[in-house]
């Protein structure tokens, strides 16, 4: 079975769910606004023209706040516009771009919490303006399921593209195949010709391994992710992408994202307690990377479709509105479970999943009485179509 066919966040809304646990990717989100805003203004003052349809996709949109403060702020900021470039008048209705949004994300997505919050949001705000001479856009919400490593629009569609914390994920072209020691499932040339796990104990890249087939494996699946936009995006249309990367002057060989590592530390004490088999850890990678800025430019212009508009890093530090670092912990434990837990209990089985939280949290509360940061390294990416 394929990776894509069962790859998504924790689903419903609960404690330990995506949608409650998705304050980075939210805090994410909230730092590209600004580009965001940006790109909308150049796309409905410079191309769109008044009465036109104006169509965004938000590609691995997930569910929770980003996708839903995605919707709120399209439909914003084209009633801004509109006003300021007096396209709003009340003689003549359509002038006002309508919007139609795109939610993109793998099937096994919860697309059905999705909608939900989302028309539930619309009918909020439409209690809101009630009474208020102040109207927003008409928008259309459509679900558009599938991997964007494929063509997923029709050409020359999308005058928008957003794709919030998801491009760092691997390709999910990948699958998993029995071993003897278990399943396999990792970039290609990730493994010895024999099948042995190279990342020994680790779920990531570790000094022994060849880090060459993870950049290859990036390159080749944001070469081919870049192919398919440059057919369903408009000549000059926008895509802001947010990528959890690692910092230029970090070392591929050595540098980890900070949760990975304690994924890592986590299973392998779950392997000396004889919770988990060894083998099978050695043979478990997390489908991620994270590059620099450099080569993701470098990756942008050797594809040729695109040119980078403009490219800024930020770093963003998890729950560092909590001072109790227990509380803290707690809250790393559950951020790391939304996204892990699916491919984690896919692979190591659903029993094994509370205590691998319990020693992620632990890890998580020494890290931190540690001093140590929890920072996340983040590159956001604006393309304009050429
Ligand atoms: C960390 S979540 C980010 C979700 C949302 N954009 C946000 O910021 O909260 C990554 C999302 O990318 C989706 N994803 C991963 N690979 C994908 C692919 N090949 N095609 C479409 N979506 C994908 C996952 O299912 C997941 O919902």
């Amino acid at each position: 079975m394929e990776l894509k066919e069962f790859l998504h966040m924790n689903g419903g809304d609960g404690e330990l769910s995506y949608s409650q646990n998705s304050f980075l990717q939210r805090g994410v989100s909230l730092m590209s606004q600004p580009m965001l805003e940006i790109a909308l203004k150049s796309i409905i003052s410079e191309g769109l023209g008044p009465g036109k349809a104006l169509k965004v996709a938000d590609l691995g949109c997930g569910v929770g706040p980003v996708p839903s403060a995605l919707a709120s702020l399209v439909k914003e900021n084209v009633k801004r516009e509109c006003e300021e470039l007096s396209w709003d008048d009340d003689d003549d209705d359509d002038q006002m771009p309508e919007i139609q949004i795109y939610m993109n994300d793998l099937p096994s997505n919860d697309f059905n919490l999705l909608f939900r919050d989302l028309l539930r949001m619309e009918e909020e705000k439409g209690e809101d303006v009630e009474g208020k001479s102040s109207k927003l856009p008409m928008c259309s919400l459509m679900g558009a399921p599938g991997s964007y490593y494929e063509r997923l629009f029709p050409k020359e569609s999308l005058h928008l593209v957003h794709a919030n914390c998801t491009r760092h994920w691997l390709s999910q072209n990948l699958t998993f195949v029995l071993t003897p020691w278990g399943h396999v499932k990792a970039p290609s040339g990730l493994y010895r010709p024999e099948g042995r796990g190279i990342n020994k104990g680790n779920v990531y890249i570790s000094e022994t391994s060849p880090r060459e087939a993870y950049l290859g494996q990036f390159e080749r699946d944001l070469t081919q992710f870049l192919k398919c936009r440059s057919q369903e995006v408009v000549p000059n249309g926008l895509m802001l992408l947010t990528f959890r990367g690692r910092p230029s002057s970090s070392d591929l060989a050595t540098w980890q994202p900070w949760e990975l590592k304690l994924l890592s530390l986590s299973i392998s004490s779950l392997v000396s307690k004889g919770m988990l088999e060894k083998d099978k850890v050695d043979s478990f990678d997390f489908p991620y990377f994270g590059a620099t800025k450099e080569e993701i430019r470098s990756i942008v212009e050797g594809q040729g479709s695109f040119a980078v508009e403009n490219m800024k890093t930020v770093t963003h530090s998890v729950a560092n509105e909590i001072e109790c670092n227990e509380e803290r912990a707690q809250k790393i434990g559950k951020f790391v479970r939304a996204f892990t837990q699916p491919v984690l209990s896919r692979y190591f089985g659903v029993q094994v999943l509370g205590s691998l939280n319990d020693e992620l949290t632990l890890l998580a509360l020494l890290h931190l009485d540690d001093g140590q940061p929890v920072d996340h390294f983040i590159i956001i990416v604006l393309l304009r179509r050429i």
